[in-house]
């Protein structure tokens, strides 16, 4: 989300059949993408390893548990299961013991954060250091509850998480060789984030001080903010600006249909743009952040067919030609935008569901909103959005520009995340 502005990563697929998923992934297409990293296992031949000196190692997806506090508060409600990776490849005595979660995801796929193939591995080579990435709790496997539900959560706070990676490090007796002898204050403990779980390393060194020896943070989100509108701002400077330029006035137009009032005139809106089933209007221009949000997916790598460029080409290039800076203008952009979202965008984001299934927030009782099964990111993510960290991606300001419709607001993301 913050990550100020284009890493957050598509998190991996689950075998979980939680609920009408939308082909991304997400419960549903009126909630920000998550900002998780992206996941990273080697491929099968490079999994198998050996130390240094030769010996041995067990396969790099050899899950380990340690037995977790469920309530650092009150340790007599006892321990749940939490899931661990771990090699020693480039460990020698003295070596630091690197530490990682990815945050809020299933930890599976990503022991390419054990190698040398990240910076976390790359330490661990010229330090002859260890590595080890740990499910955070309430994600994948590592739950103190069978379920999801609010008794279940009770414990899925960020407090508690700094103090499980703070208990990790005290307490595990790691299966390498030996790895009894390797708690903070005999062995430097090194601890790695990005995004959230860059914020949570920051969090972590600033609340309890005394465990990790050093922490490195990359992309961290250290600041809570509720009204995020600063999400689509660096989206708006950076984007091409015929886009934004026609983005822009499109919303505006939107706005202003709406502010008048004439019922018919935002039904024909809503028509054109394939949601005249969608029942409310915040529902309705929220959807239109979906194009906004792509831009998070881009990154050196991700080349040039991706949906946000796709999005973009669809507004700007008319007759084989692109606008200039100041865009075709709102008659143009509002038309070509509703025909890219109407038939070629709405259908890949919804597969299946009708418009109102796909992007309407007001139904309580869709399964996106009812499902307590463990191993839903989402639902395990939005429970921290909801209590502590915010990041509404909403409107900007009254006056400044907006790529957001003023529809939306902290208070909208809030009831219906709340159902
Ligand atoms: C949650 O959302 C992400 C995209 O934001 C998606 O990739 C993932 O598969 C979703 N589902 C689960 C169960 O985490
Ligand atoms: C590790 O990967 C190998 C090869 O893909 C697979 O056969 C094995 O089941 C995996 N083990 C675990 C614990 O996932
Ligand atoms: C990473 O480690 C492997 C051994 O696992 C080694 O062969 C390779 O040269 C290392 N890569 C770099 C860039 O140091
Ligand atoms: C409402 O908008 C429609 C165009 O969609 C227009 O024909 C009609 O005159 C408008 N009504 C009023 C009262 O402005
Ligand atoms: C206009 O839009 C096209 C198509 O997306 C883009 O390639 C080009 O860079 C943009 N030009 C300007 C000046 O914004
Ligand atoms: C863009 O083109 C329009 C005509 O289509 C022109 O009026 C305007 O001045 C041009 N803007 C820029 C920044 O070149």
């Amino acid at each position: 989300m913050l990550h100020t502005v284009t890493l957050a990563l598509p998190l991996l697929a689950l075998a979980a059949s939680v609920a009408a998923r939308l082909p991304d992934g997400r419960l549903h297409a009126n909630m920000p993408p998550l900002p998780v990293l992206k996941p990273f296992a080697l491929p099968i031949n490079e999994r198998k390893q050996h130390t240094r000196t030769g010996a041995p190692l067990p396969p790099l997806n050899t899950t380990y548990y340690f037995d977790q506090l469920i309530d650092h508060n009150n340790p007599s409600l006892g321990t749940f299961k939490q899931r661990y990776w771990h090699t020693w490849e480039f460990y020698e005595h003295g070596g630091p013991i690197i530490l990682m979660t990815p945050g809020e995801g299933n930890a599976d796929g990503y022991t390419g954060y054990l190698t040398n193939s990240t910076i976390n591995g790359r330490i661990a080579q010229q330090e002859n250091g260890a590595t080890i990435v740990i499910e955070h709790r309430y994600y994948g496997l590592s739950n103190p509850y069978p379920d999801l539900t609010v008794a279940s959560l009770k414990y899925h706070t960020i407090q508690q998480a700094i103090e499980d990676l703070v208990y990790f490090a005290d307490t595990v007796k790691l299966p390498m060789p030996g790895g009894d002898k390797v708690a903070p204050g005999q062995a430097p403990w090194v601890l790695i984030g990005g995004s959230y779980s860059g914020a949570l390393t920051a969090w972590t060194k600033i609340n309890k001080p005394h465990t990790f020896w050093a922490g490195y943070a990359s992309s961290a989100v250290v600041e809570s903010i509720t009204d995020f509108w600063q999400y689509f701002d660096p989206i708006r400077q950076f984007m091409p600006k015929n886009c934004s330029a026609d983005v822009e006035a499109v919303i505006q137009h939107w706005d202003a249909v709406y502010a008048s009032g004439n019922t018919s005139a935002f039904n024909a809106l809503k028509d054109q743009y394939g949601m005249s089933d969608v029942v409310h209007p915040d529902d309705v221009t929220g959807a239109l952040r979906n194009n906004l949000w792509d831009w998070q997916s881009l990154s050196p790598t991700t080349g040039h067919n991706q949906l946000f460029w796709q999005f973009c080409d669809a507004l700007e290039v008319k007759d084989g030609k692109s606008a200039n800076a100041s865009g075709w203008g709102v008659d143009h952009a509002l038309a070509a935008w509703g025909t890219y979202f109407k038939n070629t965008y709405l259908p890949q984001l919804c597969g299946g569901q009708d418009a109102e299934t796909c992007v309407g927030t007001y139904d309580a009782s869709q399964s996106e909103w009812t499902s307590t099964e463990v191993d839903d990111a989402n639902r395990s993510w939005y429970w921290i959005v909801c209590n502590e960290v915010g990041w509404f991606q909403d409107a900007a300001p009254v006056g400044a520009p907006s790529l957001v419709s003023q529809l939306l607001q902290p208070s909208g993301d809030e009831a219906s995340l709340s159902h």
